[in-house]
Order: C-alpha cells, then structure tokens, then sequence
C-alpha cells in the first residue's frame, strides 16, 4: 500500500543517522520539494525557500477524467466505505462509526502529505516513554508502537472507542487532557493531532506537556485550519464553503475552543519554555484539480474527509452555539456538500505541524 511505501521511504531516508532521525528540517525540505507543499515558517537555518503564497499548479484536464459517476458518488456512504476499508485493518466499537473512519481518513491523508511521516520532530530512535492525547480511534499511537519498538506509547481520550487488539507496546486510557495529569513518570515524546478545536486553554495543556516531559524531549502538535483559502479565481464560486468555514470559526470562538489558536501555537511553545520551536504548514487540496499526481491523490482523499467534516462540525456547533434550526444548517451543508463536489473550484486547506524541545 502506498502508506507503507511512503513509511519506508521516510525511514530509509533516514538510515544514516545513528542514534536519532533525520533533522526536521531535512524532512521538511524533502516532503516539500517532492509534494509541492509549502512551508511558511520554519526558523531552521535549512529552511526550504518556497515562495508562501505560490498556488498549486491545476490539472486543466481534471474535470473531464473518465470516471464519470465519480464526483456524483463523492460523499455517499459506498463511497466513503470503500475508501476507508481500503485504508483500514481494524474494527471498532460501533459508536459514531463515520467518525471514527473519518479520523482513519485524515490518519492516511496526513501520512501522504509527509510522505510517511508520523511525526517531524527529530526524535531520538530508540525513545522509551511516548504520549498521544486526544487520540481518537488510537491509530496514529498504535502506528508510532509499530515503527517505534522500544517506545511504550500511551493514548489518552474521552472516548474508549481504540481497538482491544493492539502492539503490546501501545495502550490506551481514558482521560481528559484539560485536567490535572496524574502520569508519575516523564515522556521522551508528547503529540497532539486534530486537536484543533478542542482545546480552552492553550497555555495551561502546553505547560502540562512541558512539566511531562523529560529533558531534551519533544511536544508536536499537528492540525488542520479551520480555514479554507481559493488556489485561483474559482475558488471564490465556494461561497457557501467560505461562509461556512467563517462561521464555524466564529461558534468555535464563542464556544470557548477557537480554531484561531492554532496561528499562536509556536509563540505559546516558547512562552512556556519549549526551545528550537519550529512550524512547518501544508496546503491540503480539496479534489482531484491538482497537476502533480501525489497533491492529486491527496485532494481525492481530502474531498471525501472534508465532506464528513462539514457535518461532524457544523451540525452540534451552528445548532449549539450559533442558535441556526435544523433545516437551516441541512440547506447550508448541502450546498457546502455540492461546491466541495464540484470539480471546477480549487479550494485548498492548510495542515500545520509545529514542534519543540525541552532544553
Ligand atoms: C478530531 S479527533 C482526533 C483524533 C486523533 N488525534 C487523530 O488524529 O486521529 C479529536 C479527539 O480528541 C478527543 N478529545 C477532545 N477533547 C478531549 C479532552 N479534553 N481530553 C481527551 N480527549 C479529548 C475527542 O474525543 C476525539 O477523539
């Protein structure tokens, strides 16, 4: 499977270093150069030199690929299934199922996007103790357990929803991250992923995973804007897209967890400590419209999990917070659902990954 392909490049890419893996900024400059992603930020002195706001280069011919039931099916149940069981090799609870393929999606479009890469922070190999909160279906933790044999790697969520049938090296709790943590001994390595939207207080979470970790180890945070931006001119047809993601960034303000933060994570790193603090962003393709086959794969994948999003998102924030009734949000969705289907618009997201070290 392609993931596993990409896991093996990145690994091989690093068999030179002895005891820890390449330097983030080497990772960087390879998944950018190969992927056409962009970094905007990044204070490494090796830093790639992409111009921040360069579009994607568009496949002129991609609306009229052959597969013409396509863009009708993106979105339908059979749809979504087929992808994730393409995708899958687990079972889980039956509990908020499309959820949980939803998480599994976005595990795979991540690992595209950094050609394998569970993480860009330049761990030492053979880390002993790793921690992976919020973490949903567990899958990016049962992943690390793999590739990481010598780490224990523990998951924490509000949800018991992770699979029972796991790498002995990797288990799972039940916690809340904004409370006190009880863990007695340090982490060699502390992740977020997704989490974007989740959090009341950025200063108090990145202080606990400062006060957790050992020194000389790493936090990484990874996610998504809640923003969605036009690649060109036809992405400004996605008017009801552009709202929507205006909106949910307003009710996520309102509700206290603001999808805003996300652009002070690397100043609030530093402000509680961390060192060597480094942010690294992709644009993330909505649909197949990309010239460069890997960005086209991606957006394929991505179309399908942004899709899912709207709903996951929009339903309980708009009816909660915004005080919209059902039959309002049904019309904006399916409008959003329609633009995000419609292979003339080229749209794209930005996933950041922002790291630093314990001195
Ligand atoms: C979008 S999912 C991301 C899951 C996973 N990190 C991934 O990337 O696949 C967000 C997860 O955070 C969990 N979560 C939200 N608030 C939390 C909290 N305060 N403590 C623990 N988990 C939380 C949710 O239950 C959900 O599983």
């Amino acid at each position: 499977m392609a993931q596993n392909e990409a896991t093996r490049d990145a690994q091989e890419s690093t068999a030179g270093a002895a005891s820890s893996t390449q330097p983030a900024t080497n990772i960087a400059t390879t998944t950018l150069n190969e992927a056409t992603a962009e970094v905007q930020e990044n204070t490494g002195a090796a830093a790639p030199s992409q111009s921040a706001g360069a579009d994607l280069e568009v496949d002129e011919n991609a609306s009229a690929d052959g597969d013409s039931g396509y863009n009708d099916s993106i979105g339908t149940a059979s749809y979504a299934s087929s992808i994730s069981s393409s995708i899958r090799n687990y079972k889980y609870e039956p509990n908020d199922e499309e959820e949980q393929d939803r998480m599994d999606l976005l595990n795979h479009i991540y690992r595209l996007l950094t050609r394998g890469y569970l993480h860009l922070a330049p761990i030492n190999s053979n880390l002993q103790r790793v921690l992976d909160i919020g973490t949903g279906t567990g899958i990016w933790a049962i992943q690390f357990a793999e590739e990481y044999p010598s780490a224990q790697v523990i998951g924490t969520d509000l949800s018991p929803i992770q699979p029972k049938w796991v790498p002995p090296n990797c288990t799972f709790e039940v916690d809340d991250y904004e409370q006190e943590w009880l863990f007695k001994t340090k982490f060699d390595f502390i992740h977020g992923r997704e989490l974007n939207g989740f959090v009341s207080d950025y200063d108090r979470l990145f202080s606990r995973a400062f006060k957790h970790l050992k020194s000389g180890g790493y936090f990484e945070f990874q996610s998504a804007e809640g923003d969605l931006f036009p690649n060109d001119e036809t992405g400004y047809k996605a008017k009801h897209t552009l709202q929507l993601a205006a909106q949910v960034r307003e009710a996520s303000a309102k509700f206290g967890k603001s999808f805003m933060k996300i652009h002070e994570w690397k100043k609030m790193m530093e402000k509680v400590g961390f060192v060597d603090v480094r942010k690294v962003e992709y644009k993330l393709p909505i649909g197949r419209w990309p010239k460069d086959p890997k960005l086209k794969e991606i957006g394929k994948y991505q179309q399908v999990q942004q899709i899912q999003a709207v709903d996951a998102y929009a339903f309980a924030l708009f009816s909660r917070v915004l005080g919209w009734s059902q039959p309002e949000i049904q019309v904006m969705c399916a409008h959003v659902r329609n633009e995000l289907k419609d292979p003339s618009i080229h749209l794209y997201g930005k996933v950041h990954f922002v790291y630093g070290r314990k001195p």
